[in-house]
C-alpha cells in the first residue's frame, strides 16, 4: 500500500480521532491538529497505541486565529516536504448570541469556512508535490436543510441565529471546495477536492453551544440513535484513502456514495460572491507568507 502523509483538523476527539486511528492502522504517517497541547499529546498517544503506528505527529493552533492558521501550515512544511491528504474536520456550531474572533469574523464563518479555505490554500503547494493529493473537507446535510444565505451579509451581522449560520457555513463548504475542484481541473492538477456528510454521529458537536430549550431537549433524547464516531468517520477514511476515489472530484458523499447537494441557492453568481469574500479575509496571511 501507498504509504501517505495526512493532516487532520480538530482530531484530539469526536470523528477527527476516529479517522487518525483507522488511518494510522492503514499504516500512514498521520499527524493530528488539536487546539491543546496536553490533549493533543494524549490523543496522539492513544492513536499509537490503538494502531501499532509511531508515526502520529501533532501541531497545536487555535482555528478561530488567522495568525494560528498560517503557524499551523508553516510548522508542516518545514516538517514535511509534501502533504497527501488534507482533512478539514474542525467544526462546529456555535450560541444563541453571534460572537465574533480576534480578527473580526463571525465564528461559525470563521471555524467552517474561513479556517480550512485558508489552511487550503497555505498547502495546496505542498500538496500538489504529492502523488495524488487530496483535500477531503466535512459539510453537513445541514447545508440543505438549515442554510438560508444573505449574499450581501456573508457575516450574518443583521439577522444571525446558529443553525442558519451553521447551515450557511457548511453550504459554502461545498461551493469552496466545488470551485477549487474546477480551478484544479483546468491546470490538470493531481489535487482532488471533496466534501462529506458524516450522517449524525454521537460527538461533542454542539455540546457547549446553547441552542434554545427545543434543540437542547431534541439533541439529548435523540443521542441514543446516533452513530459512533468511528461509524461516522468512514466517508472520510474512504475519501482519504481509497485508490477508486484517485480521480473523483468536486463531489459530496453521504455514506461513500456520491450525493446530490441542495440546489436551492446555488447560482455561479452566488458562489463566487462567496469565494470573493473567503478569498478577500483571508489574503492578509497568505500575501505576508
Ligand atoms: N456530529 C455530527 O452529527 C455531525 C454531523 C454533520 C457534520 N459534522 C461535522 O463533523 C466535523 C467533526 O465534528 P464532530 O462531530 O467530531 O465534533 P467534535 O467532537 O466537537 O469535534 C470538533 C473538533 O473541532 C475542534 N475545534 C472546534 N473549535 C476549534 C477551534 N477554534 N480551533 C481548533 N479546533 C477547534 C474541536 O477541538 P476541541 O476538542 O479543542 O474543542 C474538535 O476536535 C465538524 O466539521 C462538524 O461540523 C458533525
Amino acid at each position: 500500500m501507498n504509504k501517505k502523509i495526512i493532516f487532520i483538523t480538530g482530531a484530539t476527539g469526536g470523528m477527527g480521532k476516529a479517522t487518525a486511528i483507522a488511518l494510522a492502522k492503514m499504516s500512514h504517517t498521520v499527524v493530528i491538529h488539536g487546539r491543546d497541547d496536553g490533549k493533543a499529546k494524549e490523543a496522539v498517544n492513544e492513536i499509537k497505541s490503538a494502531s501499532g503506528n509511531p508515526n502520529i505527529d501533532y501541531v497545536t493552533g487555535d482555528l478561530y486565529m488567522m495568525s494560528d492558521i498560517k503557524t499551523i501550515a508553516q510548522k508542516l512544511k518545514a516538517k514535511y516536504d509534501h502533504l497527501d491528504v488534507l482533512i478539514n474536520n474542525a467544526g462546529g456550531i456555535m450560541d444563541k448570541k453571534r460572537e465574533v474572533t480576534q480578527d473580526g469574523f463571525e465564528k461559525t464563518l470563521a471555524l467552517n469556512v474561513l479556517a480550512p479555505f485558508l489552511l487550503t490554500r497555505l498547502l495546496i503547494g505542498h500538496l500538489k508535490k504529492s502523488e495524488q493529493g487530496r483535500i477531503v473537507s466535512v459539510s453537513s446535510d445541514a447545508h440543505s436543510l438549515g442554510a438560508k444565505p444573505d449574499f450581501d451579509d456573508i457575516e450574518m451581522t443583521r439577522r444571525y441565529d446558529p443553525m442558519t449560520a451553521y447551515g450557511n457555513a457548511k453550504l459554502y463548504v461545498i461551493w469552496l471546495s466545488q470551485l477549487l475542484a474546477a480551478e484544479l481541473a483546468k491546470c490538470q492538477s493531481n489535487v482532488t477536492t471533496n466534501t462529506l456528510h458524516p450522517g449524525a454521529v454521537k460527538t461533542s458537536f454542539g455540546s457547549g453551544s446553547n441552542l434554545g430549550w427545543f434543540y437542547n431537549i431534541f439533541s439529548k433524547l435523540a443521542r441514543p440513535f446516533l452513530k459512533t464516531p468511528e461509524q461516522g468517520a468512514k466517508t472520510a477514511i474512504y475519501l482519504a484513502s481509497a485508490p477508486e476515489v484517485s480521480g473523483v472530484t468536486g463531489m459530496y458523499y453521504v455514506n461513500k456514495k456520491v450525493s446530490k447537494t441542495s440546489a436551492k441557492y446555488y447560482s455561479p453568481v452566488n458562489m463566487t460572491r462567496v469565494w470573493e469574500y473567503c478569498y478577500l479575509s483571508t489574503k492578509k496571511w497568505v500575501d505576508a507568507e
